[in-house]
């Protein structure tokens, strides 16, 4: 095999493992630099300099003083931690200086000045990208992510010169959408005022700087791909996505072998895998007496990591609850997010201590030790551009249950008897939206739970998978 051409991508996003975590988008742009630089690709990483990104990224220099909007900002110099990834931060602590939550306040509301905030960041990016900075590097690709990084397609289209430029959309129900008025306050250029631009029925459309202006559009899964150029899935941007399908592929995320190996897992009770597969049960005791349940080996331990929020599925979960709680199982949740489900669900694990746990939060090691320690991981996703847990959950031999949407569809393979019989099954899969669809494919994890065999061949194949 040839090796691959060498490219200068600069990736461009507003979080990234380990410095800071949301979600997937930041699982995703803190290892797939990581794997481009194993491709031999010459890439460097640009966010925005939080606070907690300070203290995370250890030592920094300070390669560029530059000036934005009359503002004196410094780009710093640093590695992702725990790779050979150059990191290149913005710094300019009126916007960015703020503990916590990249996008909401403590009041859990997204920060007042967030158009700001990724207007200026895109601005230094696009300096950065233009050797504008005296920098000795220049990007051939700029690979933007979601919204927050829309504006840098737009402002770059209004260069005579400039490189590549790709837009890879994780979710495309954030699309950044602020008043015309924002518009004005920005100045940015009305040349982008117009309907092919960043104007969305009257409003400023961050999302569409890269949908309309990034050489290439890419999501992060065939299905969703295709999805979002249906109205039921493209959340107003369908026509427009179609009107750029030649531009637009999905390509699959991958996961991060080293950081969720059951094998290494420092999280874990106890590391395990294919081999020693029967170490996990000391992962479930473990979990469910952390979390106080009933110590129980044999009862169906459903886990769930997540947001908590419409897109995940919670409310078919709690359509269904009665019913699967019918059913010889215990339940592990993990998430944060709307204040509606975040009660129902409390409530629910008050009036069944000892069968259904649930921890509002965030946390890093209880999000491992619920992929290791429950037999199965619930992803009811209404909808789900990739999807990373049940990714990891097929590796820690937790075959997931999911919804037949986006990456979901694309990454499990259903537990039906031919698969089984095949072994080629990895996980359940439903279609529908009720309670009971859900409670149907969860009863049917129970019955395959008791036939020990059968069970042990779906986790390995899940385990075993690319
Ligand atoms: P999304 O990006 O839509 O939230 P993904 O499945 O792609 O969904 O990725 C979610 C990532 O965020 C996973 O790494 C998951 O473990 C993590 N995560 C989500 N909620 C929590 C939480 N409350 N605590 C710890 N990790 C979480
Ligand atoms: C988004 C999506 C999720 C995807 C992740 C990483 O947050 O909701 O499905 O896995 O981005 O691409």
């Amino acid at each position: 095999m040839s090796e691959p051409t060498s490219n200068r991508v600069l990736f461009a996003a507003s979080e990234a493992f380990p410095l800071i975590k949301t979600g997937g988008l930041g699982d995703v742009a803190g290892s797939l630099p990581r794997a481009l630089q194993g491709l031999k690709q010459d890439v460097r990483l640009i966010l925005p300099a939080y606070t907690d990104v300070l203290a995370r990224a250890g030592r920094l220099k300070t390669v560029a003083e530059f000036s934005i909007r009359h503002h004196s900002v410094r780009l710093l110099a640093g590695t992702l931690p725990g790779s050979r990834v150059p990191v290149w931060l913005v710094d300019y602590p009126e916007l960015y200086d703020r503990p916590g939550h990249p996008y909401l306040g403590p009041d859990g509301k997204p920060w007042p000045d967030n158009a700001l905030r990724y207007t200026f960041f895109a601005e230094a990016v696009v300096q950065v990208a233009n050797k504008q900075l005296g920098l000795d590097w220049q990007p051939d690709v700029v690979h933007c992510n979601d919204w927050q990084t829309g504006l840098i397609p737009a402002l770059l289209s209004l260069q005579a010169q400039r490189p590549a430029t790709v837009f890879t959309i994780h979710n495309l129900a954030y699309q950044g959408t602020f008043p015309y008025q924002t518009y004005l306050d920005l100045g940015l250029s009305p040349d982008l005022w117009h309907l092919n631009a960043l104007e969305y029925h009257g409003q400023l459309s961050f999302i569409k700087g890269g949908l309309v202006f990034a050489d290439r559009i890419n999501t992060v899964s065939p299905s969703y791909a295709r999805e979002i150029q249906t109205p039921e899935f493209g959340y107003g941007l369908d026509g427009l996505l179609r009107h750029r399908k030649a531009a637009l592929s999905g390509i699959l995320n991958g996961i991060d072998l080293k950081e969720w190996n059951p094998g290494t897992d420092p999280f874990l009770a106890e590391t395990y895998n294919r081999r020693s597969l029967s170490n996990k049960a000391v992962n479930k005791s473990a979990l469910q007496q952390n979390l106080g349940l009933q110590p129980d080996a044999d009862t169906l331990l459903i886990g769930f990591v997540g947001r908590l929020v419409e897109q995940k599925g919670v409310d078919i979960l709690l359509d269904g609850m009665k019913q699967i709680l019918s059913l010889p199982i215990q339940l592990a949740m993990l998430g944060s997010g709307e204040a509606q489900f975040e009660t129902a669900m409390s409530e629910i694990a008050v009036q069944h201590a000892g069968r259904v746990a649930v921890k509002i939060g965030y946390s890093e090691s209880l999000a491992h030790q619920i992929e290791a320690g429950s037999d199965v991981f619930l992803m009811p996703s209404r909808f789900e551009p990739c999807g990373l847990n049940q990714m990891y959950s097929m590796r820690y031999g937790t075959p997931p249950i999911v919804r037949q949407v986006g990456g979901l569809a694309d990454t499990v393979i259903d537990a039906n008897d031919a698969n089984v019989k095949a072994k080629t099954a990895t996980g359940f899969v439903f279609s529908g939206e009720l309670g009971t669809d859900l409670y149907k494919t969860i009863a049917r994890a129970c019955d395959l739970y008791v036939d020990k065999s059968k069970w042990k061949s779906v986790q390995l194949a899940g385990m075993g998978h690319d």
